[in-house]
C-alpha cells in the first residue's frame, strides 16, 4: 500500500468544464448519461479548484468537456488558471470560438490549443461529428489560430471509417501549422462502446497505419511531432492507463467530482469525492478511491511476477471491469490475462458487424443537424 510520503503529486489535471457539446461524435468516451448544465461548477468554484491544483503541484491544465467553448465564462476561467500559474491547454472542436474570442483567450493567458479533427473532408467530418457545417467552421478557426501563432496540436481520432485518410490527415496537420499531431485510434469507453462494430479498425488498417506513422515520424522530424495511440485490442500488452492509477493525473467532472481517470465512474464499487466537499489535496493523497489501485502491491497474478509490472501497472482498470467483469483483474488486452479470450471475442464480433454496423449518435445533441 502506498503511503502519503511515497505518493508523487499529479502533473496534469483535466477539467471537464461542461458535458454540453454541439457535436455528437459516435466515439465519444464520455458516459452514456451526461451531466446537466445546472450541475456545473460556477466560475468562482472552478477558479478555486485551479488554485488548489497549482498548490498541489499540477503543472498542466487541460480545459475540456464536452465543448469547453460552450461555457460563456471560458475566458475568465482561462485567466484564473493562468493566474494560478498553470499551463493552459484548451481542448476544443472550435465550435463556439470566434476570432474575437481567440484574442480574448490569448490575452487571458491561454498557452495552447488542441483542436479535434473528425475527418479531412467536410462530408466525413460532418458525418462523424453529427454537425453540418462544423468542418468549415473548424477550418476557419484553425486559420485564425495559425495566424496568431498559438501553439497547436491536432487531435485526430481515427477508426475504421477514416483511417484510410491518414496520409492526408498528416499533411493537413503540417498545413495548419500544428506542432504536434495525435493520431489516437478510438478507445472504447462510454458512448464509444455502442459503436465498437462500426469503428473498430481492421488488422490490415492497423498494420498499414503503423507503417505510415513510422515513415511520417522520420520524414517530418523537426516539423511535426506525431504521437500514435494504436487500437489496443490488437496489442499484446495493455497501455499504462493514465500512467498508472493515481500516479500522474486526475480528472474533474463538470459538477466537481474528482476521478483518477476519465471513465472511473463506471467503477461503481468506488465512491468519488467532490472538490466542493473535500480539499483536492486530501482527495489525491488520502481518498479510498485514489488509493484503490495505486502502485503495484494490489496487482494480481500474472502481473505480480511479470517483467512489465512497473511499465503498464496491469493496464486499464475500467477496461478490466468492462470486459473481464473485475476492476482488479489484469487488463484483458494482455496476452497473459485470463480474460484475453473475451477481447478476442469482441474483436471477432466487431469485425463481423463490419461496415454494415450503423453509427449510433447521442440523441440529446443540443444543436446541429446530421447529414441525411
Ligand atoms: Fe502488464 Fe500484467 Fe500483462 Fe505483465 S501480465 S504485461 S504486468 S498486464
Ligand atoms: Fe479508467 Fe483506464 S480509463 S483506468
Amino acid at each position: 500500500m502506498s503511503t502519503s510520503s511515497s505518493i508523487a503529486p499529479p502533473i496534469a489535471m483535466l477539467a471537464e468544464l461542461t458535458h454540453r457539446c454541439p457535436l455528437s461524435c459516435p466515439y465519444c468516451s464520455n458516459p452514456l448519461e451526461l451531466q446537466a448544465k445546472d450541475s456545473e461548477l460556477g466560475t468562482d468554484a472552478w477558479a478555486d479548484v485551479f488554485g488548489q491544483a497549482a498548490d498541489l503541484g499540477v503543472l498542466q491544465l487541460h480545459l475540456s468537456g464536452g465543448e469547453p467553448a460552450a461555457r460563456p465564462d471560458l475566458v475568465d476561467l482561462t485567466r484564473a488558471a493562468a493566474q494560478a500559474g498553470l499551463y493552459t491547454n484548451l481542448i476544443t472542436s472550435a465550435i463556439g470560438l470566434t476570432p474575437r474570442r481567440l484574442d480574448a483567450l490569448e490575452a487571458a493567458g491561454l498557452d495552447h490549443i488542441q483542436l479535434s479533427l473528425q475527418g479531412v473532408t467536410a462530408a466525413m467530418a460532418d458525418h462523424i461529428g453529427g454537425y453540418r457545417g462544423g468542418y468549415d467552421r473548424k477550418m476557419s478557426i484553425a486559420a485564425e489560430i495559425k495566424a496568431r501563432g498559438i501553439p497547436l496540436t491536432l487531435n485526430a481520432v481515427m477508426h475504421r471509417q477514416n483511417l484510410d485518410d491518414l496520409p492526408r490527415t498528416i499533411d493537413m496537420a503540417v498545413e495548419l501549422g500544428a506542432r504536434r499531431l495525435e493520431i489516437a485510434c478510438v478507445q472504447f469507453h462510454g458512448w464509444a462502446t455502442l459503436n465498437r462494430g462500426a469503428l473498430l479498425p481492421t488488422r490490415e488498417q492497423t498494420d498499414a497505419t503503423k507503417q505510415i506513422v513510422a515513415k511520417a515520424q522520420t520524414r517530418l522530424r523537426g516539423v511535426l511531432a506525431i504521437d500514435f495511440v494504436p487500437p489496443d485490442y490488437y496489442s499484446d500488452y495493455p497501455k499504462a492507463c493514465m500512467g498508472g492509477w493515481g500516479s500522474a493525473g486526475l480528472n474533474i467532472l463538470p459538477d466537481g467530482t474528482v476521478l483518477p481517470c476519465h471513465a472511473a465512474e463506471s467503477l461503481k464499487h468506488l465512491s468519488f469525492d467532490k472538490v466542493t466537499d473535500r480539499p483536492l489535496r486530501e482527495i489525491w493523497y488520502d481518498s479510498a478511491a485514489f488509493n484503490a489501485y495505486r502502485g503495484v502491491d494490489w496487482l494480481p497474478d500474472p502481473c505480480q511476477s511479470c517483467a512489465r509490472r512497473d511499465v503498464d501497472f496491469g493496464g486499464c482498470r475500467c477496461q478490466a471491469l468492462a470486459i473481464a467483469g473485475d476492476a482488479g483483474a489484469t487488463d484483458p488486452v494482455c496476452r497473459k490475462a485470463p480474460g484475453r479470450d473475451r477481447v478476442d471475442a469482441l474483436l471477432q464480433a466487431a469485425l463481423e458487424a463490419g461496415d454494415s454496423a450503423d453509427l449510433v449518435y447521442r440523441v440529446s445533441a443540443p444543436t446541429g443537424t446530421r447529414p441525411a
